[in-house]
């Protein structure tokens, strides 16, 4: 018995543990790398309205900073969920330009 509940308290551990680290990262980055894709390369490519965006076009903070403000116009983000714009934002601050792995493509 005493054995039994070690374990399963080992186990209760090792959960939180995970948890707490998926939650430090956020969003999803592949997930957001095919939104982006999807979503912002409409405008946001080579020859688009918005002007070219890529990862590397802004730092982390940068990126952070923008979508803390959320100041894009509303109907460009066209029907992604708070989720969407979340898994977004982790793709494009893993590649920003200070990232260990800054991407030039979307
Ligand atoms: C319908 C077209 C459209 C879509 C879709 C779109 N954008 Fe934009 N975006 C624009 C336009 C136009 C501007 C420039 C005018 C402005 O700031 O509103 C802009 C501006 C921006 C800027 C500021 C540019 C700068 O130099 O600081 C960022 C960052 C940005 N968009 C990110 C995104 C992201 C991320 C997505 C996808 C989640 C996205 N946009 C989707 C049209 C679009």
């Amino acid at each position: 018995m005493n054995k039994l509940l070690k374990i399963v308290s080992m186990f209760a551990v090792i959960a939180l543990v995970a948890t707490s680290v998926m939650a430090a990262e956020g969003g999803n980055p592949r997930k957001g790398k095919h939104l982006y894709k999807k979503t912002c390369k409409t405008c946001h490519g080579p020859d688009g309205d918005g002007g070219e965006l890529t990862p590397m076009s802004k730092t982390q903070a940068q990126w952070d900073r923008f979508f803390k403000k959320g100041k894009h116009d509303a109907a460009a983000w066209g029907d992604l969920s708070e989720k969407d714009l979340k898994d977004v934002q982790q793709f494009l601050y893993d590649h920003a330009a200070d990232s260990p792995q800054p991407q030039t493509c979307g």
